[in-house]
């Protein structure tokens, strides 16, 4: 019984603790302003899609994609079409043109960063370096991407990080 209590708190302890994963940012950033007012509260809450149907990650992983017009017409030919902001997207698709949304993390070019590789390690989510982006109505920079932020997490899982390994020589 003892044991049994004990494997249960620890579990609980366990399923509690977040796993390896990117800090805070300090400084709360604003967020950009977007042409339309997409909100993953909506779309990955409330309905429920997977991250992946909009953001595919082609080999060998190094970029995430955002979705393409296509895919949000799917069901906005049908949703909400009396708003100005569908009607907006629904003539960006029709003339092929894309959405032109304001990245929110970026790290320079001469960095290497790899999503499959990072997205594969255990206990490691999207949530470890975006947050709860489900609960977002509007996404902003909250996790730090900053070399240190980089480099402690590479400490605590025994990855490397002599200066070779993230970027060419400065
Ligand atoms: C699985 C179906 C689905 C897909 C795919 C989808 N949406 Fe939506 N979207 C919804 C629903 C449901 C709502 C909420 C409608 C409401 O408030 O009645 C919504 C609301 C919105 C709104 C708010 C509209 C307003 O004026 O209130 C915007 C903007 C929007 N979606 C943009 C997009 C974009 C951009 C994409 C593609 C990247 C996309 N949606 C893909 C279902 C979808
Ligand atoms: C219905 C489509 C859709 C779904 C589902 C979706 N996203 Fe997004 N995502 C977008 C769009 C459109 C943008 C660009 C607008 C914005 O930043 O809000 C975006 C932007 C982002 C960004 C910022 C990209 C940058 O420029 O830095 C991150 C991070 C992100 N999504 C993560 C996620 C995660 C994690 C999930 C699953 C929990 C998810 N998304 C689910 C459509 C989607
Ligand atoms: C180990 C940290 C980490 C994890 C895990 C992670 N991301 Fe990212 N993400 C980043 C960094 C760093 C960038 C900026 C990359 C750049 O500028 O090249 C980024 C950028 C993005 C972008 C903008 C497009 C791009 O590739 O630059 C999207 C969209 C995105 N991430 C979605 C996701 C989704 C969805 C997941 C889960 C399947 C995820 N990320 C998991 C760190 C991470
Ligand atoms: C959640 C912890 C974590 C975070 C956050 C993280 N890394 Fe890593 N990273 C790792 C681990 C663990 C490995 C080793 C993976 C392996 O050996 O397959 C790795 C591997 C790498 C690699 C080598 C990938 C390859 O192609 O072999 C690069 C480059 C890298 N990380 C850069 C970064 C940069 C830049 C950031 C910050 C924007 C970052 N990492 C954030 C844990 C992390
Ligand atoms: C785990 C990945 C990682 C490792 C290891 C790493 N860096 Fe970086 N480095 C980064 C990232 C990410 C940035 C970009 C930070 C930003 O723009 O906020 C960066 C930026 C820099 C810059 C430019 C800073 C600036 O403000 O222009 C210099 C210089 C630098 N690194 C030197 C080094 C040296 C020296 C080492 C070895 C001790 C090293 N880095 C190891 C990830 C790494």
């Amino acid at each position: 019984m003892r044991v049994l209590l004990c494997g249960l708190f620890a579990s609980l302890l366990f399923s509690q603790a977040p796993g390896p994963q990117l800090p805070d940012i300090k400084y709360a950033r604003r967020a950009p302003d977007q042409p339309l007012p997409f909100s993953h509260k909506q779309h990955a809450g409330t309905n429920g899609t997977p991250c992946k149907q909009c953001h595919p990650m082609p080999d060998p992983g190094d970029f995430m994609e955002l979705p393409a017009t296509s895919v949000c017409m799917g069901c906005h030919t049908a949703i909400k079409t009396d708003s100005p902001h569908i009607k907006a997207l629904t003539a960006a698709h029709a003339e092929s043109r894309k959405i032109e949304w304001k990245p929110v993390y970026k790290i320079p070019d001469y960095v290497f960063f790899n999503h499959k590789k990072h997205n594969a390690l255990a206990g490691v989510n999207c949530e470890s370096c975006h947050g709860p982006v489900k609960e977002r109505e509007v996404m902003r920079r909250e996790k730090e991407i900053s070399m240190q932020a980089c480099m402690d997490c590479h400490r605590q899982m025994q990855a490397k990080n002599d200066c070779r390994f993230c970027h060419d020589p400065r």
